[in-house]
């Protein structure tokens, strides 16, 4: 597929905002901004889009942390959404890809995920990728 993966621009928060919300959050662009700069000012967090068409169809961050159980820090992924006139093209696939290269770049030897359990086309996407199920996500909203 003919798509760019790269970081996030401070320029594209309503493009960024469209695909927060096919996420299933909607928010205002002020606060994608916010969230971007600090993804920017951060060393452990990558935030990358999925280029195509000249617009960013797809997005994907990536966060580093050590782990005690490991000597070797892990990599988790989150907020993986492609644009719902460019999916199944591949585009998920490019961005999981370029963010495990990132983690194996980075020295993690693991990486990993959560997803809801009600996504069930997101769990058969992951299979295919060749992640495993291997566990249950609890969750508490604190505030
Ligand atoms: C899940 C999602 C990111 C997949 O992105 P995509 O660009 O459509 O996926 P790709 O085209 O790269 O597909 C890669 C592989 O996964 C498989 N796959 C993708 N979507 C699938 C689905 N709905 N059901 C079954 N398999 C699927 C494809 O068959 C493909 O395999 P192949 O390359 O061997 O044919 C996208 O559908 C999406 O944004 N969904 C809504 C948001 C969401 O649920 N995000 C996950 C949050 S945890």
């Amino acid at each position: 597929v003919d798509v760019l993966i790269r970081n996030v621009r401070p320029d594209e928060v309503q493009a960024l905002a469209t695909l927060i919300a096919q996420l299933g959050y909607p928010t205002s662009e002020e606060a994608v901004a916010r969230r971007v700069e600090r993804f920017q000012a951060s060393n452990a967090d990558r935030l990358a889009v999925a280029e195509m068409d000249g617009q960013a169809v797809g997005l994907a961050g990536l966060h580093i942390s050590l782990a005690v159980e490991y000597d070797d820090p892990v990599a988790k992924l989150s907020a993986i959404v492609v644009d719902e006139r460019y999916k199944g093209r591949g585009i998920g696939r490019a961005l999981v890809a370029e963010m495990e290269a990132e983690a194996r770049r980075r020295g993690c030897c693991l990486i990993f995920l959560t997803t809801a359990e009600r996504r069930k086309d997101a769990q058969s996407f992951y299979r295919q990728l060749g992640f495993e199920e291997t566990g249950r996500r609890f969750a508490k909203r604190l505030g």
